[in-house]
């Protein structure tokens, strides 16, 4: 960016009415412990804590550890307890047009119901619970249920294939399995427990771990739907009949909350862990200052997935911790048509939209008459997230969505980090397109080269986070090393997380966040590795061995491209290609196929044997190739791109 261009200062409207203010920053920097001791306060601790951060085991972190809260008590009945019982708390949309309104009140008896059938079935705090549902107001109510037992539940993206279900069911060793019958997917049921069956198997295969799945009636759309007796029942006769009476525990500040399964660099998923007092804190903290939340006026949407950290921090907990009325919707944008959106802002007045920059551009694509059709002027605050906003779609969301009145708050965070770590405050930081500003009040972070050196304002190098946050993960599920490996070794000696994306500082102080800079690509916000679709590729008989990139992709940000050697020459390519890339959809997911599958005589590799990636990704994005000189034989391209032709 050049300090020419166009900076945009929140309006003096916004300003005066702000939840923030600039001298939150110097607060925070002047005693960090007392102003996240502060936040936490904004709490309901059963036992009030004592302690702030301990990092005396770095880097694994506690905070708040000697106090005591149920998270559930504080996203629901203490929301009722002060006598706002009547309140809003979800507007459902399902996809077919079907809606439904849950009151706090009507909230905190249906976690209750649920958390007391949870226990009936010998559910103790600590033990694990996978859900893996469409967003149906049950996935949350059965999130909060565990939340109130103290059990940790792993959301696995209804999205996802058997395959990968059952990775994530075995690892966390989850005792119960929560699903529906079958989702809608733009108007159609598609069957879902069907997909759970054939994750648990049966016989010697089954899952070691799961002794009984919960079904959510929702399709309804098959009278003979498989059933395992003595395993499987429906929510609707078990958990509906419960008591909506449920007198609720206290529970550590670190007891596990969830796990949420995430990829990274090598190997398979790592369950994130994500602990309660800590993780609340935060979830409440940025959602009241990062969206400006005033309870009694805003209607808040987040349109992520629960699936996604996104969705567990400001679908679920976030919002919930602050007494918000918030928009839960199931299903695709452009179902029935590319208007939906702009209907239900329109219809419930919703102030605060947050959404990733993918559907920005898809918005952009479809055309401004589709938002210009609605009275959008209910909107007062917009927000971004999942992958770096390009500025021009940033100023189109500003102008064509936001009518030229509400600022934007590009948020950049991790599963790992929980929660906004770096974004503009509303109402304080005059916002410049593309840059998420910097670190929000509490939270330090820097831009550093390969030696940990901080880099002067201009020059492009790794993102850190030099100081511990009450959000942080708390580990990898089952694997301390992998943790310590993961995110601490990089820069080990001065004791930073590194979080994996690259970043610079301009020369006005402005954080511009570039990237990945590690085999993590960023497909439509969706974070996935390259090293799982290559094995997920080289599972299919044919493949010998396969490489697969992220290149730039105009609309989903980046595009999944692979190459790929047969074991042997085959004259119909097209139908291995299909064959690949159904491969990756049983084994990972749909939203991890393919976009396009090069079938290559060779792959470009340096003498000890690595392949180079990053020139596969100048082919892919159709630039002049960079450095050759370690190739064993440049000459490959040759035939690579003739492929491509
Ligand atoms: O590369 C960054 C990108 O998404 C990664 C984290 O992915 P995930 O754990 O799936 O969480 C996504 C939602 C919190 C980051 O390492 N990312 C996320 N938000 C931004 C971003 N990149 C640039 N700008 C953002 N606002």
């Amino acid at each position: 960016m050049s300090s020419t261009d166009q900076v945009y200062p929140p309006s003096p409207e916004f300003v005066a009415q702000a939840n923030a203010n600039e001298a939150m920053y110097s607060r925070a920097a002047n005693d960090p412990e007392e102003f996240w001791a502060e936040q936490a306060r904004r709490l309901d601790w059963a036992v009030p804590f004592t302690r702030g951060l301990d990092w005396s085991d770095a880097p694994f972190a506690t905070w708040f550890a000697d106090g005591k809260l149920n998270v559930a008590v504080n996203c629901v009945d203490r929301h009722v307890d002060a006598g706002k019982g009547d309140r809003v708390a979800i507007h459902w949309v399902g996809e077919p047009g079907d809606s439904r309104d849950l009151t706090y009140s009507q909230l905190k008896d249906e976690v209750s119901r649920a958390a007391n059938y949870f226990a009936s079935i010998g559910l103790v705090a600590g033990d694990r619970v996978a859900i893996y549902m469409p967003m149906v107001p049950e996935a949350i109510i059965a999130m909060l249920a565990c939340a109130r037992l103290g059990l940790t539940h792993t959301v696995v993206f209804a999205g996802f294939s058997s395959a990968a279900l059952r990775a994530r069911v075995d690892d966390a060793g989850a005792k119960v399995v929560i699903t529906t019958d079958g989702q809608f997917r733009r108007g159609e049921p598609a069957p879902l427990k069907t997909a759970v069956d054939e994750a648990l198997g049966s016989g010697d295969d089954a899952a070691p771990s799961v002794e009984k799945v919960i079904v959510v009636r929702r399709t309804n759309h098959d009278p003979d739907l498989p059933w395992v007796a003595g395993r499987d029942v429906w929510w609707e006769d078990t958990v509906a009949e419960a008591s909506p009476v449920h007198e609720p525990e206290a529970f550590d500040a670190e007891q596990p909350l969830f796990l949420l399964y995430t990829s990274g660099t090598t190997g398979s998923p790592k369950g994130i862990v994500h602990t309660s007092g800590g993780y609340l804190t935060q979830a409440a903290y940025t959602f009241h200052n990062v969206f400006d939340h005033k309870e009694a006026r805003d209607v808040f949407w987040c349109t992520a997935d629960i699936g996604w950290v996104t969705g567990h921090t400001y679908i679920v907990y976030g919002p919930l911790a602050n007494g918000a009325t918030e928009i839960v919707y199931e299903g695709t944008p452009n179902s029935p048509d590319e208007h939906r959106h702009f209907n239900i802002i329109e219809k419930y007045g919703v102030t605060t939209y947050y959404t990733a920059p993918t559907l920005i551009r898809t918005f952009m694509k479809w055309g401004r008459q589709v938002p210009d059709a609605h009275d959008l002027t209910s909107l007062r605050l917009l927000g971004t997230v999942g992958e770096p906003i390009n500025p021009e779609a940033w100023r189109w969301y500003y102008d064509v969505i936001g009518g030229n009145r509400c600022p934007i708050v590009d948020t950049w965070w991790q599963t790992e980090t929980g929660a906004h770590m770096l974004a503009p405050l509303p109402g304080v930081t005059a916002c410049v397109p593309g840059s998420a500003m910097g670190p929000l009040p509490g939270i330090s972070a820097k831009v550093v080269d390969d030696n940990g050196n901080e880099l002067p304002q201009g020059e492009q190098g790794y993102l850190v986070l030099d100081k511990p946050w009450p959000g942080m993960l708390r580990g990898i599920w089952g694997d301390r090393q992998r943790f310590i490996d993961t995110y601490w070794s990089r820069f080990a000696e001065q004791g930073w997380y590194f979080a994996g994306d690259g970043a610079r500082y301009d020369e006005n102080g402005a954080l511009w966040v570039l990237g990945r800079v590690d085999d993590v690509m960023n497909v439509s916000g969706h974070r996935i590795s390259t090293a799982e679709v290559e094995s997920a590729l080289v599972a299919h008989p044919a493949v010998a061995e396969a490489a697969v990139i992220g290149a730039a992709d105009e609309t989903t940000g980046q595009g999944i491209v692979a190459f790929v050697i047969l074991m042997e020459e085959s004259d119909d390519h097209d139908a291995l290609i299909t064959q690949m890339r159904d491969q990756v959809a049983v084994d990972i997911s749909p939203i991890a196929k393919p976009r396009e599958i090069n079938i290559v005589p060779e792959l470009p590799k340096t003498r000890s044997g690595k392949i180079m990636r990053r020139l596969l990704k100048d082919v892919a994005e159709g630039r002049e190739l960079g450095d050759t000189s370690t190739l064993v034989d440049p000459s490959v391209f040759e035939a690579i791109r003739s492929q491509r032709a």
